[in-house]
């Protein structure tokens, strides 16, 4: 059974404050990276893994997709992106991605953002999108990187020079890392770079472009508190196609 951290009082209370939670996809650094790799939406089907608050279901709306199914576990998040739309084509639906049915050969863009992570079943789950997804249908998602992932005590370090340093340890050990994000005790699925790659190759994906994200030039001078994400990669954004 997944760990429905969301749904725990004060975790929601501090992620909604988050500038990606008040904000929406402009709060989030490492959405223009991602924005262009997504198709034309033009009356597309779209499903969103991990919706959150729904911000990108509205905006696939907006840029024309014909319906767009958001599904997430947590009722706290499903609550506000309900509060939050207007527009009958998007359904919110609650599941669990652990063991998620989806119609097969419906949708033209799978979209997930920062929720993959949390997923022990992830090579069931590319298996069943992969099945859902029409021929040349787009994969597009963000998960933690394996470099943020990996630390058994994730945190900086001093070097014997007193410069702070990621520390990267079991690396190679994949596998859940129970951490204190927000609140304490959240769980995460530590994966490879390589592992990430070779789960989608042999799940029936190619992949079209990776990002190791960190801020460019232009966010670091609009958002100075972005540096120490120059020190490490943060984010791991994938294209990918049905192959
Ligand atoms: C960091 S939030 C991202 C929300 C949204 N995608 C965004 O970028 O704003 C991660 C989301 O994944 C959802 N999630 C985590 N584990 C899940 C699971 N096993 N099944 C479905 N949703 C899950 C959480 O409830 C949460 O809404």
């Amino acid at each position: 059974m997944a760990q429905n951290i969301y749904d725990r009082a004060e975790f929601f209370e501090n992620y909604a404050r988050l500038p990606r939670s008040e904000r929406g996809l402009l709060g989030a650094p490492e959405w223009p990276s991602l924005q262009r790799w997504l198709p034309d939406l033009q009356d597309l089907d779209v499903v969103d893994l991990g919706c959150g608050f729904g911000w990108f279901c509205r905006w696939a709306r907006e840029r024309g997709a014909a319906s767009v199914l958001g599904v997430d576990l947590s009722e706290n998040m499903l609550a506000r992106a309900r509060s939050l739309t207007t527009d009958g084509a998007i359904t919110y639906r609650r599941a669990d991605l652990e063991r998620l049915t989806l119609p097969e050969r419906r949708f033209g863009l799978a979209y997930s953002s920062l929720a993959l992570h949390y997923i022990e079943a992830l090579p069931e789950l590319f298996g069943i999108l992969r099945r859902a997804l029409l021929p040349e249908a787009r994969f597009v998602f963000s998960v933690e990187h394996p470099m943020y992932t990996a630390p058994a005590h994730p945190g900086w370090v001093l070097d014997a020079h007193q410069r702070e340093s990621w520390g990267v340890n079991q690396y190679a050990v994949e596998g859940p890392r129970t951490t204190d994000w927000l609140a304490p005790g959240v769980i995460k699925q530590h994966r490879r770079l390589a592992t990430y790659v070779n789960l989608l190759i042999a799940s029936g994906f190619q992949i079209a472009a990776l990002e190791e994200w960190s801020p460019s030039d232009e966010q670091l001078a609009a958002a100075p508190q972005l540096a120490p994400e120059r020190e490490r990669p943060t984010f791991l954004l994938v294209s990918a196609r049905v192959a």
